[in-house]
C-alpha cells in the first residue's frame, strides 16, 4: 500500500524536476503600492523637435489602420503604480483599464469581482468569448493569479482602427497583484511568446496586432510620471503607447539603438555604469547578472547586489551627504528636507552605456538626480520627502520605469533593437532631466558582457545534473514500487489499484 502509494509521489517529483526550468522564471513585474498622494501634474513644457529623419515612423499608413497622432496620451498612471491603455473587450465592448508590461508575455483580465479593482471583464456577457478550457498560471516578481485561457475581439480605442481576435487569460484569482489605489483591471504582457504562459503557443497581444493589421512589427512608450512617483495622484499622468512605429512629435534629437539579445524579455547589453564622471569598475558581466532587460512594469531601476552596493557607495562618496541611514538606500525610509529646498544639487548623473548596433561603438543614458531621488507628498508638512529610486535585484539588472521615463523607447522588434531617445516630457522648467550621450567606442570592452557563453553551460550542466538525479529517484521507486505489488496482485485484491498506478505512471 505505502510503496504504491509512492507512486504519486514519483509523479509529484518527475514533474518538479522536468518541470524545473519554467517554474523558476519568475516574471519581474514590480509595483509599489499607492501610499501617498501628489500635488501637482508633470510639468511637460514641450522643448523644440527634431527628426531624425530615421525613416521608422510611417507619414502615412498604407493600411489606414494606424494614426500616430490619435495615440498619443493614451496612456494613464505613473510609475508607483503603473500605466495603463484603455481597451474594449468582448462583443459588446466591456471597457478595462489594462497595465503595460513589457517584460512579460500574457493578456490578462480580471474576470472576476476583487477589493482593489472597480469592475472586471464577464464572460458570460461576451458573445465572442470562447473558452479553451485550459486554466494557467503566472507569477510575477510581485504577485500571481490564475485564470482560464481563451479568445475574444478586442478593439483599442485610440489610433488603431479595427478589431482582432486575441488570446486572454479570465484571472479567477490572484494574491497580491491587484493593489490598493491602482486604477486598471488587467495586464498587457508586450514581451516575445518565449514567456507566455503556459507556453509559446498562446500568442501574445502585439504578435496578434502585427498580424491580423498588418501594421509594422515596432512599438514604442513614452511614460510622463517623473516626478510624482508611488503617489496616489488625483489626476494621473500621461503617457503614450504608439503601435506601428515611433512618433516624431514625442522625442527629441537621434534615436539610438542597442541589439535585442535574446528575443524572450527584451534583453539588452550594459556595458558599463557611471555615478557621477566616476566609472563603477566592474566587470561588465556583473552588470548583466544574469541579464539585463527594459521592463515598464518595473517601478525602479534594479540593479544586481554587487552593482547595486558599488552605485550607493559612489553616490555616498560624491553626495556631500555622507550621513543618510541605511534604511534610506535600502528603500524603507524616506529622506526629508525643508520645504522648498530641493535636494537634487547634493546628488550626481547616473549614466548607463548599452551596445550599440555597431558591437564596437556604445551610447549612453543619463539621468538626473531628479529621476531616482523621487519625491513623495508630505507626509509631515513642513517637509519634503523623498525615495531612492534604485534597488537590489537578485534576478538581474532591470531598466524600468524610473529610467524609461526619462527617454522615447522604441520597441523596434522587426529589427530586433531597441531604441533611445530624449523624452519631451521629461523636462522640468524648461531643463532636460535626461541626457542621451555617444558614440563611445566599445572596443575596451569584452566581447560579449552578457554572460550568455557562461550562463548556457552552466544551466546545462545543471539540467544534466537534475535529470540525473530524477533518474535514479525513479529506478529507486520503481524498485520500490513494482515488486511488493506484483507480489499483491498475485493475490488479486488490489487490481483496481494497479490499474490506476499504471494510469498514473502513463
Ligand atoms: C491625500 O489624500 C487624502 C484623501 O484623498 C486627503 O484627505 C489629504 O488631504 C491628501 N494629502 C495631501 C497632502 O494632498
Ligand atoms: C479609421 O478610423 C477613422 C476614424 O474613425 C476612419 O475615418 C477611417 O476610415 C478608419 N480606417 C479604417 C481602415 O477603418
Ligand atoms: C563601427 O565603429 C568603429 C569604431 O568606432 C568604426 O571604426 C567603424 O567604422 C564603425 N562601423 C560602421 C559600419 O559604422
Amino acid at each position: 500500500m505505502a510503496h504504491c502509494s509512492s507512486v504519486f509521489t514519483l509523479a509529484l517529483v518527475a514533474s518538479l524536476c522536468f518541470g524545473a526550468s519554467r517554474c523558476y522564471i519568475a516574471i519581474p513585474l514590480k509595483i509599489y503600492p499607492g501610499k501617498y498622494n501628489v500635488s501637482s501634474e508633470v510639468d511637460g513644457t514641450p522643448a523644440t523637435f527634431q527628426d531624425d529623419g530615421n525613416g521608422l515612423s510611417l507619414a502615412s499608413d498604407p493600411t489606414g489602420t494606424v494614426n500616430f497622432l490619435d495615440m498619443v496620451n493614451n496612456l494613464q498612471g505613473d510609475s508607483g503604480r503603473g500605466y495603463y491603455i484603455e481597451m474594449s473587450i468582448g462583443t459588446p465592448a466591456q471597457k478595462l483599464n489594462i497595465l503595460v508590461d513589457t517584460g512579460s508575455s500574457n493578456f490578462a483580465v480580471a474576470a472576476a469581482p476583487h477589493p482593489f479593482i472597480t469592475h472586471y471583464f464577464n464572460t458570460a456577457l461576451s458573445s465572442t468569448y470562447v473558452s479553451s478550457d485550459q486554466t494557467v498560471a503566472v507569477r510575477y516578481t510581485q504577485g500571481n493569479w490564475e485564470g482560464e485561457l481563451g479568445t475574444d475581439r478586442i478593439s483599442i480605442l485610440d489610433g488603431l482602427n479595427g478589431s482582432m481576435t486575441i488570446h486572454l487569460a479570465a484571472i479567477q484569482s490572484s494574491e497580491g497583484f491587484f493593489l490598493p489605489g491602482i486604477n486598471w483591471q488587467g495586464i498587457l504582457g508586450l514581451a516575445y511568446p518565449m514567456l507566455a504562459r503556459p507556453d509559446s503557443s498562446v500568442e501574445p497581444f502585439f504578435n496578434s496586432v502585427v498580424e491580423q493589421l498588418g501594421i509594422p512589427d515596432v512599438f514604442s512608450l513614452q511614460m510622463c510620471g517623473t516626478g510624482v512617483s508611488a503617489s496616489v495622484v488625483t489626476d494621473p499622468v500621461r503617457g503614450s503607447l504608439i503601435m506601428g512605429g515611433a512618433e516624431p512629435t514625442l522625442y527629441r534629437g537621434l534615436v539610438w539603438y542597442t541589439p535585442i539579445l535574446e528575443e524572450w524579455y527584451y534583453q539588452v547589453e550594459v556595458l558599463k555604469l557611471q555615478v557621477g564622471d566616476q566609472n563603477l569598475n566592474l566587470d561588465c558581466r556583473e552588470y548583466n547578472m544574469d541579464k539585463a532587460i527594459v521592463d515598464s512594469g518595473t517601478t525602479l531601476l534594479r540593479l544586481p547586489v554587487n552593482v547595486f552596493n558599488a552605485v550607493v557607495d559612489a553616490i555616498t562618496r560624491s553626495s556631500l551627504i555622507q550621513d543618510f541611514s541605511s534604511g534610506f538606500w535600502e528603500g524603507t525610509k524616506l529622506a526629508c528636507w525643508l520645504k522648498g529646498e530641493t535636494p537634487w544639487k547634493f546628488f550626481p548623473k547616473l549614466s548607463i552605456y548599452l551596445r550599440a548596433t555597431n558591437t564596437s561603438q556604445s551610447f549612453r543614458i543619463t539621468i538626473l538626480p531628479q529621476m531616482y531621488i523621487q519625491p513623495i507628498t508630505e507626509v509631515d508638512g513642513t517637509l519634503d520627502c523623498f525615495r531612492f529610486g534604485v534597488s537590489p535585484s537578485a534576478n538581474g539588472l532591470v531598466i524600468g520605469a524610473t529610467v524609461m521615463e526619462g527617454f522615447y523607447v522604441v520597441f523596434d522588434r522587426s529589427q530586433r533593437r531597441l531604441g533611445f531617445a530624449l523624452s519631451n516630457c521629461a523636462v522640468s522648467g524648461g531643463d532636460a532631466l535626461s541626457e542621451i550621450t555617444g558614440p563611445f567606442s566599445a572596443e575596451d570592452t569584452a566581447a560579449d558582457c552578457s554572460g550568455r557563453t557562461l550562463r548556457d553551460p552552466l544551466l546545462w550542466v545543471i539540467s544534466y545534473a537534475l535529470m540525473a538525479l530524477c533518474g535514479m529517484i525513479l529506478i529507486v521507486l520503481l524498485l520500490l514500487l513494482v515488486l511488493p505489488c506484483r507480489r499483491r496482485s498475485f493475490s488479486g485484491d488490489v487490481t483496481d489499484e494497479s490499474s490506476l498506478v499504471r494510469h498514473r505512471i502513463k
